[in-house]
Formats: structure tokens, C-alpha cells, sequence
């Protein structure tokens, strides 16, 4: 079976994508400077997949590890998760969001090269179509950045876009995703922010779990069905699986795609509390506030092209993506895996 390098493998979606690729037969190698992963994360893979995981530790601008790794292991295909990923911070820090997030894909591409392994699957994100009122979005959107994380995610697709212009041998998957949420169903993996959530569901789950006290709804008066802003949330299984898909179809057939992963159905704010709610069993407190610059009423995915070129269709609903991030955050492991 084919061999699979993980960059940023042991972070909440790369955590995720090693066990769907193990599960699928794979041999799989983790290289992850663990910035923004628990150092416990290789053993609760370990424990999920009944197998001895192979990490290094270390970081993806460090070549002379990149072609030890290369070395060390006949690699087919890279998963390219390492990045910085906050999109606030990198108003803050763009330097350092560039420095990573291009520098890092730039020494990968450049060691790919010299060991001869061209197949790569890049992680973007639906902040490269903008403040769009075309929904749900096509992949031909125009790109256009709002910030420096966007810009890097840009820059990204561009650069691997020149590189497969330039050379038939390479294959690219770009998968832009929508809103990633929930967790594995074992509860031993899941998102860990270590900073205030800016994002809904981990925002939410620390209401639900007592952290936080309330929270907070930006907006009411959108043009949607109950006037809250409507997402495509996404369940980081189904994410993981469309990983799997993806590197597969490079392997296979040697074409590149640049796909869309979400679900292509939108839910709102007030959709998520009330199946979160239901989820931990209890109505989460919440005010509605002012709306926040930014942010747009609908964001959703045209899904459509995902089917076709991977056979990707996301499977789980908004209740098992609030069931298994509440199971995570409230530590309810699954029966197989209770002590
Ligand atoms: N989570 C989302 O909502 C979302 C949405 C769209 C795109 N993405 C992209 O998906 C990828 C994974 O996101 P995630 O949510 O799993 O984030 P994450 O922070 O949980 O995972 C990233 C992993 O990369 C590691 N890492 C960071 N910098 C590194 C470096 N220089 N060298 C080696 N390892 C490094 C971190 O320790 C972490 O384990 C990122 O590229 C992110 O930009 C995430």
C-alpha cells in the first residue's frame, strides 16, 4: 500500500486524516513541530488504529529534515496540513503567517522535487473566494483575499498551480474547506483551541462545558430564513474521507482537481445552539449582539464538483457533529474504548 506523508499530522483535521488514511490500508508518517498539537496526540492515535504511529518532530521549513524524512521513507504522496491558521492573528502577524504558510509549502515543494515524489494535497479554505454574495459558491469563484491568512491560502493554489503548468509529472489536489466541526467518534481526538475561540462550534462547546459563561450571537438582521448568519458546517470525518479520496485519485490517476469540501446545505447560528443544546442536554445561554465587521450572511459550498471528480458526498448531519464534539469536550469516550 501506497505511502503517505503528513505534514501538520497531528493537528485537529491532520489528527482526523490519519486515522481515515490508516483505516483505508495506508502506511502513514506524521511530521508536525506540535506549535499548535498536545503532545499526547501520537498516542491517542495509537489507541484508535491499534497500530504504532511514526512522528517526527519537527518543523516544515526545516530542509534537512524534510530530506531525512524523504530518505528514510519511499513517500507516494504528501498531505499538506502545516500552517498558521488564525485568521484574526495574521492581521497581527503577517510576516509570520507568510513565513510559515508559503515558506513552509515552498521547502516542501522543493524537497518533494528532489526526492522525486510529486503527488500533494493541499489544505485551502473557502476564505479564498471573499466576501461573496454568490452562493452556494462555484470553484470558479474568483479568488480574492481579506486578509493575510487568505493571502497565503492564495498564494498556495497559485504557486502549485505554476508548478503543475510547468511539469506534466506533478499532481495537485486543492481542497478548499468550509467549516470544519465535530470530532472522532472515539471522543480521543478533536479541536483544542488554547486561545478564545473565534469560531462558533468551539465557541459554543466551552459555553456547553462551563468554560465560558454565554454566548454571543453577531447579528439577527441578516437576510436569512431566522436573520442569523448561515454556514456550511462541515464534519471533520467527512473531511478526513474527502482527504483520503483525494490522495488516492492523485496517486491513481496522476489529474490534478481543485475541489470545494463542504456539505452544500447551510445552517444558522441559531440552528447550531439549538442541536448543540440538544446535544449536552441543556438550552445554552445566549444574547443576540451587534453584527461583526466581516462576516457575511450565508457562506456555502456548491458541493456538486467534489462528487463528481472524487465520488466526495459528506454523510454526517449537524447532530453528529454537535453529539462528537460534545462526547470530546465532556471526555465521554466511546464503549470500545472505555478502560
Ligand atoms: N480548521 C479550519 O477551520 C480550517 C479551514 C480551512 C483550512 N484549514 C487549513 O487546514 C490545515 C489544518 O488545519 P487545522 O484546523 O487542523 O489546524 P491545526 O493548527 O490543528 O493543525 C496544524 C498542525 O500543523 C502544525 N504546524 C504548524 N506549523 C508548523 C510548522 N512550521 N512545521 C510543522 N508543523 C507545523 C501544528 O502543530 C498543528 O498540529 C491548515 O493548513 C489550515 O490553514 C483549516
Amino acid at each position: 500500500m501506497a505511502k503517505i506523508l503528513l505534514t501538520g499530522g497531528a493537528g485537529y483535521i491532520g489528527s482526523h486524516t490519519y486515522v481515515g488514511l490508516v483505516e483505508a490500508g495506508y502506511d502513514v508518517v506524521i511530521l508536525d513541530n506540535f506549535s499548535n498539537a498536545k503532545a499526547d496526540v501520537p498516542a491517542r492515535l495509537e489507541r484508535i488504529t491499534g497500530q504504532p504511529v511514526t512522528v517526527y518532530r519537527g518543523d516544515v521549513l526545516d530542509r534537512a529534515l524534510l530530506d531525512r524524512v524523504f530518505a528514510e521513507h519511499r513517500i507516494d504522496g504528501v498531505v499538506h496540513f502545516a500552517a498558521l491558521k488564525a485568521v484574526g492573528e495574521s492581521t497581527q502577524r503577517p510576516l509570520d503567517y507568510i513565513h510559515t504558510n508559503v515558506g513552509g509549502l515552498l521547502t516542501l515543494l522543493s524537497a518533494m522535487d528532489a526526492a522525486g515524489v510529486r503527488r500533494i494535497v493541499f489544505s485551502s479554505s473557502a476564505t479564498v473566494y471573499g466576501e461573496t454574495d454568490i452562493q452556494p459558491i462555484p470553484e470558479d469563484h474568483p479568488r480574492t483575499y481579506t486578509s493575510p491568512y487568505a493571502y497565503t491560502k492564495i498564494t498556495g493554489e497559485l504557486t502549485l498551480e505554476q508548478v503543475v503548468a510547468a511539469d506534466p509529472r506533478w499532481a495537485v489536489g486543492v481542497l478548499r474547506y468550509f467549516n470544519p466541526v465535530g470530532a472522532h467518534k472515539s471522543a480521543l481526538i478533536g479541536e483544542d483551541p488554547a486561545d478564545l475561540p473565534n469560531n462558533l462550534m468551539p465557541y459554543i462547546a466551552k459555553v456547553a462545558t462551563g468554560d465560558l459563561p454565554r454566548l454571543r450571537v453577531f447579528g439577527d438582521d441578516y437576510d436569512t430564513p431566522d436573520g442569523t448568519g448561515v454556514r456550511d458546517y462541515i464534519h471533520v470525518e467527512d473531511l478526513a474521507d474527502g482527504h483520503v479520496l483525494s490522495i488516492a485519485a492523485l496517486i491513481e490517476t496522476g489529474e490534478s482537481h481543485a475541489v470545494n469540501l463542504g456539505t452544500g446545505k447551510g445552517s444558522s447560528v441559531l440552528d447550531v445552539i439549538r442541536a448543540y443544546s440538544e446535544a449536552c442536554g441543556r438550552d445554552l445561554p445566549y444574547d443576540i449582539v451587534g453584527r461583526r465587521d466581516g462576516d457575511v450572511a450565508v457562506l456555502t459550498a456548491r458541493p456538486e464538483k467534489a462528487r463528481d471528480v472524487l465520488g466526495f458526498e459528506a454523510k454526517r448531519s449537524l447532530e453528529d457533529m454537535c453529539r462528537s464534539s460534545w462526547a470530546w469536550v465532556s471526555g465521554q469516550l466511546s464503549n470500545d474504548l472505555k478502560p
